[in-house]
């Protein structure tokens, strides 16, 4: 069964809740293996038992949020290393904005490599039901692009 691995990195527990949401929507798309790892938790190791990768995580100070930043940095050799490039998704909590984060983070996915496979959500604001919904039909989404092999 192909696995999704969710990393999400929150200081206030909105890009929890989202990750959260996300997480329900990739395991209703069943047929999957869904795995939800704090950023600083995870390590090359989670990534290379997965065949796709859901990242979550905010814009701070008009960049991605350090502890993404930080699970980035600590698995990109060893990640590279295998010469596996994985589909991925970007899902951002900003307050008003989240441009300078998915900039940021797309210009580091290119590199690592991995492969986007869907447009990065951005979610403004506080986290809301519709935000919440948002988030689980991001993640449904993508685990049903992995489990149908189209990514
Ligand atoms: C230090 C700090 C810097 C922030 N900078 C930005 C920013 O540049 N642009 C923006 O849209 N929101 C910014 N925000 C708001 C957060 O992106 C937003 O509150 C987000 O939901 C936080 O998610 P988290 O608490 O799960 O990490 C900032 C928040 C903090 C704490």
């Amino acid at each position: 069964m192909p696995r999704v691995l969710i990393v999400y990195h929150s200081q206030s527990g909105a890009s929890a809740r989202l990750a959260a949401a996300a997480r329900a929507g990739a395991e209703g798309a069943g047929g999957i293996d869904v795995a939800l790892c704090r950023a600083w938790d995870a390590g090359a190791s989670e990534v290379l038992a997965a065949d796709g990768l859901l990242l979550v995580a905010a814009e701070n100070s008009g960049a991605l949020s350090g502890g993404m930043k930080d699970f980035l940095d600590r698995t990109f050799y060893p990640v590279g290393e295998q010469g596996r490039v994985l589909p991925c998704a970007l899902l951002l909590s900003a307050g008003n904005d989240g441009r300078g984060a998915r900039q940021q983070a797309q210009r580091i996915l290119s590199g690592y490599p991995m492969r986007e496979a869907l447009e990065p959500l951005i979610c403004r604001g506080p986290v809301t039901a519709r935000l919440e919904a948002l988030a689980r039909e991001f993640g449904e989404g993508f685990a049903a692009g992995l489990e149908m092999g189209i990514f």
